[in-house]
């Protein structure tokens, strides 16, 4: 049984966001259809949906990138771009860097040009792939603007839940964020599938992040429409501090919703 809370709905937020499922449809629609995981694609995307990135300047540059199953996936990307030039966030966190650090730096840079300097925080919990990422911000022109957080999970417990979460001291956080607060955050970590993943874990980042974010802050999370990360979009709603807006139908599920800080309400 899910309980949502209904905090009033942030209306310029609403405003510009495209149509959305609402998170209480997906959840009849995946209960109805029974079988666990069955709204979550294994097999890979559609070559045809690259072309929704066939004008990425950081695609076009690394034309030697392999999507992987980790990748965010060319739809998700690309709705991420449109949803950057709807709201032009100045300072964003990503949790799970990769290829949407490098797309993404670069195209809020082509937004923010000649305006003010935008900030992007990474967090990666392996120092293997923040490399890799390095790399390809290096080769796209965004290191300059990129702070790069590693840190490895570790146990924590929040809102009553036992969890696991990147293991990176507020200090370090608020210097990354150079004393702003994002307006903006991308949920693709902690690695929630896989031999290392923790099931579950991406729940964190809300009451984690609170401390760190802007009054209206959207929150973007990938691999929404697997089983763990439609509970956690269901936990989510009912806090009283956020408000989720839906569903995206992109890629493996996008979860759009935001940050309400109980003091500017
Ligand atoms: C879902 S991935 C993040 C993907 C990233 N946002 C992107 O679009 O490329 C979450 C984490 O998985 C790890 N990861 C990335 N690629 C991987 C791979 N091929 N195998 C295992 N882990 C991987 C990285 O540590 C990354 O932070």
């Amino acid at each position: 049984m899910v309980t949502l809370a209904e905090p009033p709905i942030p209306e310029d937020r609403s405003k510009a966001l495209p149509p959305l499922m609402p998170i209480m449809e997906v959840i009849r629609l995946r209960v109805r259809l029974g079988q666990p995981g069955i709204l979550f694609a294994e097999q890979k995307f559609d070559p045809e949906d690259l072309e929704t990135l066939a004008a990425d300047p950081v695609l076009t540059q690394l034309s030697d990138y392999e999507f992987s199953q980790y990748s965010m996936e060319p739809t998700a990307l690309a709705f991420l771009k449109d949803m950057f030039e709807a709201f032009k966030p100045t300072t964003v966190i990503e949790l799970g860097s990769g290829i949407s650090t490098a797309i993404l730096s670069r195209h809020m840079r082509e937004i923010h040009e000649g305006d003010i300097e935008p900030r992007y925080v990474t967090v990666d919990q392996s120092a293997d792939f923040a490399l890799l990422t390095q790399g390809m911000l290096e080769r796209v022109g965004t290191s300059d603007m990129v702070q790069m957080i590693v840190a490895e999970t570790h146990p924590v417990e929040t809102e009553g839940r036992k969890t696991s979460w990147y293991n990176v001291n507020a200090e370090k956080f608020a210097q990354a964020l150079g004393g702003r607060k994002a307006d903006l955050v991308i949920v693709d970590g902690p690695t929630a599938g896989g031999a290392h993943g923790v099931v579950g874990s991406r729940f964190a980042a809300l009451p984690l992040l609170k401390d760190y974010l802007a009054h209206e802050a959207l929150f973007f999370m990938d691999d929404a429409f697997r089983d763990p990360e439609l509970e956690i979009a269901a936990a989510w709603a009912g806090l009283d501090y956020a408000h989720v807006f839906g569903h995206k139908s992109v890629g493996k599920g996008v979860l759009v919703g935001c940050y309400l800080d109980e003091a500017a309400g």
